[in-house]
């Protein structure tokens, strides 16, 4: 169902499309292709939203730490907003100190998708597309981008990503939702169980730029192979985690890029019962932990976002890969298709 959720200030009208199946509910806006809610029960049935987000249009063109937005062309950093592709040097505009992120000024996050509702057999889902400029953001290519979002008939939320271009440019599309599994504006994530498939992630400078080095995480906080508690390492005092007030890190997937959907990480909360499974083709996960959230917004439930009030795990490829040679490769070239998935599955 498509209800007309607000207007942007050149009068551009912004849709709210409304699905339910398998006992998932999701509201997803053509601005951003936002998740504007996600509702899922608890062990009693009791719904509540998950997904941190606004319930203005104002309040995202205003602030949005990119809040349930759709992330490209490239998701997370590209360091001081330039990269070099077959000889030829490019300059994007910086948005994060003299760092590009999350596809700079304008992102996909900022842009009016098309979108189409399906229905499939047992599922149910929207098709949300958009084309990208050449030259758009700094980016090279005409970039072609289809993202669907599909709930399935078991009420997992499926993304399938899709892109292709008319020179060799670099892709790297995410999803920025910030979960809080006990409901957005309930207050800290600290408690919820994490578990990450990952025994190694990427340690960045001050500027949150990879190194280009791997480091191992057993002994350190980074260390999430088995479950435990979001903020149970948080306060110790490792320079890592003072960089970025908390870990804002890549982590390197033991399974690697794959060309099927498989599991990296889970995150549970004890008290409500909701887990969120995610598989995903990528080989990286940049797990967030919702540290620069710092009391100074109004969340969609009219409470108060404060530092640590949610999470992020966005399935992606490595930041600054441009830039890295070692990272595996974010370029696509004409003529290829990017195309990668991550299925979020709910539990209780
Ligand atoms: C980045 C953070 C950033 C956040 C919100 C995350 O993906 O890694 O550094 O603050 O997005 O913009």
């Amino acid at each position: 169902m498509k209800t007309l959720f607000g207007e942007l200030a050149d009068g551009t009208k912004v849709s709210s499309w409304s699905l339910e199946n398998g006992g998932t509910r999701l509201k997803v806006l053509d601005y951003g292709g936002i998740v504007q809610s996600l509702e899922i029960p608890d062990r009693h049935g009791r719904y509540a939203n998950v997904s941190l987000g606004f319930d203005t249009v104002e309040d995202y063109v205003a602030g949005s730490p990119y809040f349930g937005a759709l992330i490209g062309r490239y998701g997370n950093r590209l360091a001081k907003g330039r990269f070099t592709l077959d000889g030829e040097s490019h300059q994007l505009p910086v948005n994060d100190g003299e760092n590009s992120l999350h596809g700079g000024t304008d992102g996909f996050d900022r842009r009016v998708w098309d979108v189409e509702p399906f229905t499939d057999g047992r599922d149910a889902g929207l098709r949300l597309r958009l084309t990208s400029a050449d030259g758009e953001m700094g980016y090279p290519g005409t970039l072609a981008v289809r993202v669907t979002y599909t709930l399935t008939g078991d009420g997992d939320w499926r993304i399938d990503y899709e892109a292709t271009t008319d020179k060799p440019t670099v892709v790297n599309l995410t999803s920025h939702v910030y979960w809080n599994l006990a409901g957005e504006g309930s207050g800290s994530v600290h408690d919820h169980e994490l578990q990450i498939a990952a025994s190694r992630y990427l340690p960045v400078d001050a500027g949150l730029i990879p190194t280009g080095e791997s480091a191992d995480v057993t002994g350190t906080p980074f260390d999430f192979r088995e479950a435990k508690a979001v903020g149970r390492d948080l306060r110790v005092a490792h320079e890592q985690l003072l960089y970025c007030k908390g870990v804002d890190h890549n982590y390197v997937l033991d399974k690697g890029r794959t060309d099927r959907p498989e599991h990296v990480a889970t995150l549970r909360d004890p008290a409500s019962g909701r887990t969120l499974r995610i598989t995903t083709t990528e080989p990286g996960l940049q797990f967030y932990s919702g540290n620069f959230l710092d009391g100074t917004l109004v969340g969609s439930g009219g409470r108060v976002y404060r530092q640590g009030d949610a999470l992020c795990l966005e399935t992606q490829h490595f930041p600054d890969s441009p830039n890295q040679p070692s990272f595996p490769s974010t370029v696509l070239r004409p003529g290829q298709t990017y195309r990668t998935t991550t299925v979020h599955t709910f539990g209780r």
